[in-house]
């Protein structure tokens, strides 16, 4: 199975088992640039997962260069500790790998004990909100022997290779960026000056860790940024790297700041790597394609395709740290998908929090929440097949218990299939794929189209009862709530209704602004159409993007308060609210819908009253949980715990960790 993903490669003298990387990721797993238990048991966790390398980091070279938060190896006194570190992730047969970082203008100055950042050029950053100060040439042979003393510590340490980041945006980056780079001495100005801080320092660190030693630098195949390093100059980039001695390049996509995603669902599977391919046709080093490979199929083409020799797998072994040894023993249907929420990683570290996984209840708990065989199997009645009750009956099953779902509808899933309806949402049917395949596995049986009743309890007899009931739709008793123009969000996204001309939608909270979407999109032109039109240039590309953006109906939310989305996450909330806006999709804030009367929708703004007549009104008011079956089982007095939305509406992760950890109590 897979035998490009799984073949071995050379990167300088080091072999390495297969073509998985885990690369660099932020876990903020401690605050005192230490590592502690949390990362020995995470790192120990992808190791063992399969991955051919691990890369450990951000992790710092200076103080002004990451402040206090990131791991550091800075000192000496660092070493001893990386050392348990590599040698963890070495007996699980991986080869320990670290990034070394220097965010420069991205320097949060509180991370810094308030001094001011340094960087090429006093450019203002708008990522950490500060000027920098322009580095003096002493700064810059300062920060350029911090990376070489910190790469020969890491070697010390056992470390089996360093990258250097030169992407994202960080410190090399500005370096490299006529945007960033405003210099007039021998570092700015021309291709050639602006790539010297970067080609002394590789040649810096070359000298001290040796000629033999893995060097590899992580780089942007296109900046995203207007004015900066585009597909066109980075290849040049790639070839002065090549030239320094680097041994592989690891290729992702755009910068903080950039506006276009990097992360959420919007960007397509493997939807970054024709930048590493971009790169690999101008050098003869092993290049790493990154961002959104899910799959072993689309990780295997990426290979098998010549567009890169590696890949990387970030989120993707964060959600299931076996990815490769599934996938390399058939059993790829059983991965734990990485749906690019973002919830748990990039909005919780965005936030100053630890990373956790929504889908993988035990990444960042992997020395506490570990599934022990019961010594006492139970019968166990999970009732509701959301992902919720998936969660709680795989884990119940794992545990030794002998579980049953039942399910009132025809299918399992629940409401994760209609948060899969708006665009670029459909990644989360993965969460039912995996569960469909786990139940599959485990062959535990699903009873549907079952709704189940106390007479039916009282005749199985189970030991326990998880009830998953879910949530309904919070329809508020408003003045016209029964108008026949109102339909609920719920109905839109799981019926696709045919809607008028004129939409509105009640609410502009997370699920409102979905279904605004989902709505404002139909009808526009489709991918394949798009794709059709470039191909044969049939019309301007300016008008090929009107069509994409023009759908059949025209969509307003109301939300009472000062802002929609207060509930969408940091990560993904700009590209959500930019795709409404490329639908034309009106957002009246401070909007009160006090009646709805044959589709005229009256509403409160601060300037007074105002009324609009719609075809269709569509109810986004929130959720309710569903309590009947519990209610009934609390009266019959058999053992029972309640998951998910039925406790009260919540996120996926609500669901998922509620699941897993209720079935861990049994
Ligand atoms: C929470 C978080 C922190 C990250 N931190 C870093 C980092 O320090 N250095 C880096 O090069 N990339 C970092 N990345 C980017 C990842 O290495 C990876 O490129 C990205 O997650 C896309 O790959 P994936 O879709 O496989 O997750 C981070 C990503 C996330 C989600």
């Amino acid at each position: 199975m897979y035998n490009y993903l799984f073949s071995p490669i050379k990167i300088n003298k080091l072999e390495v088992k297969n073509r998985i990387a885990y690369p660099s990721l932020g876990l903020l797993y401690s605050y005192d640039t230490k590592l502690n238990d949390k990362y020995y048991n995470f790192y120990k966790e992808i190791a063992k997962g399969g991955a051919g390398i691990v890369t450990v980091g951000p992790v710092g070279i200076d103080f002004l260069g990451s402040g206090f938060v990131p791991l550091s190896i800075a000192s000496d006194e660092a070493i001893p500790s990386f050392q348990k570190l590599t040698k963890l992730i070495k007996d699980e047969g991986a080869s320990p790998w670290v990034q070394l970082f220097h965010a420069g203008a991205y320097t949060y100055p509180f991370l810094i004990n308030n001094e001011t950042p340094m960087a090429p050029s006093a450019v203002f950053s708008k990522y950490s909100k500060a000027t920098p100060r322009e580095m003096t040439i002493e700064d810059i042979k300062t920060v350029q022997n911090a990376f070489a003393e910190g790469a020969l510590r890491a070697k010390t340490a056992g470390f089996e290779g360093v990258e250097i980041i030169a992407s994202a945006g960080y410190l090399i980056t500005q370096f490299l960026s006529p945007l960033k780079n405003e210099r007039t001495d021998e570092y700015g100005g021309s291709f050639e000056n602006r790539t010297r801080f970067v080609r002394e320092l590789l040649g810096m660190v070359r000298e001290k860790v040796g000629d033999d030693y893995p060097l590899g630098i992580r780089m942007a195949g296109n900046d995203f940024v207007e004015g900066s390093n585009s597909d066109i100059e980075t290849p040049e980039i790639a070839k002065v790297y090549e030239k320094c001695g680097v041994d592989i390049i690891n290729v992702t996509g755009g910068w903080h700041e950039s506006k276009v995603p990097q992360l959420p669902m919007e960007l397509p599977r493997t939807g970054f790597a024709y930048l590493a391919g971009n790169i690999k046709k101008e050098v003869n080093i092993p290049v790493m394609a990154s961002n959104r490979i899910t799959t072993p199929d689309v990780a295997e083409a990426v290979i098998q395709d010549g567009v890169a020799d590696m890949v990387n797998l970030g989120r993707v072994l964060i959600a299931d740290p076996f990815w490769p040894e599934k996938a390399k023993n058939g059993r790829a249907e059983e991965i734990r998908p990485c749906v690019a929420c973002s919830q748990g990683c990039t909005d919780e570290i965005f936030n100053g929090r630890p990373v956790y996984c929504v889908g993988n209840p035990r990444a960042g708990f992997e020395g506490e929440r570990n599934i022990q065989m019961t010594g006492n199997p139970k019968k166990i009645m999970v009732v509701g097949a959301g992902i919720a009750g998936l969660e709680a009956a795989l884990t119940a099953t794992m545990a030794g218990h002998s579980v049953e779902i039942y399910e009132k509808k025809d299918d399992i899933g629940g409401q994760i299939k209609i948060a899969a309806a708006p665009p670029h949402k459909q990644e989360l049917l993965e969460f039912v794929r995996y569960y469909r395949a786990m139940i599959k596995k485990y062959d535990i049986p699903v009873y549907l189209n079952v709704e189940v009743t106390t007479e039916m309890i009282k005749e199985i007899k189970p030991d326990h009862i998880i009830v998953c009931e879910g949530a309904k739709p919070l329809m508020p008793p408003m003045e016209g709530i029964n108008d026949s123009s109102v339909i609920s969000s719920w109905d839109v996204l799981e019926k696709n209704p045919r809607l008028g001309k004129e939409v509105a939608v009640i609410g502009g909270g997370a699920v409102g602004l979905e279904t605004a979407f989902f709505i404002a999109e139909k009808g526009s032109m489709n991918p394949e159409t798009v794709h059709f039109l470039m191909t044969y240039e049939a019309i301007p590309p300016e008008r090929i993007r009107e069509h994409m953006f023009r759908g059949s109906s025209k969509v307003t939310v109301f939300e009472m308060m000062e802002k929609a989305g207060g509930d969408v996450g940091k990560s993904t909330k700009w590209v959500l609210m930019g795709n409404l806006d490329r639908f034309g999709v009106t957002i009246k804030t401070s909007s009160k819908v006090l009646s709805i009367k044959d589709g005229i929708v009256e509403y409160e703004t601060p300037d007074g009253m105002e009324s609009k007549k719609f075809d269709n009104v569509v109810m986004a008011a929130g959720s309710k949980a569903v309590q009947t079956l519990s209610k009934e089982v609390e009266e019959s007095g058999i053992p029972y715990s309640t998951v998910g939305d039925c406790q009260q509406p919540g996120k996926m992760n609500h669901a998922i960790h509620g699941g897993f950890l209720t079935a861990l109590e049994l």
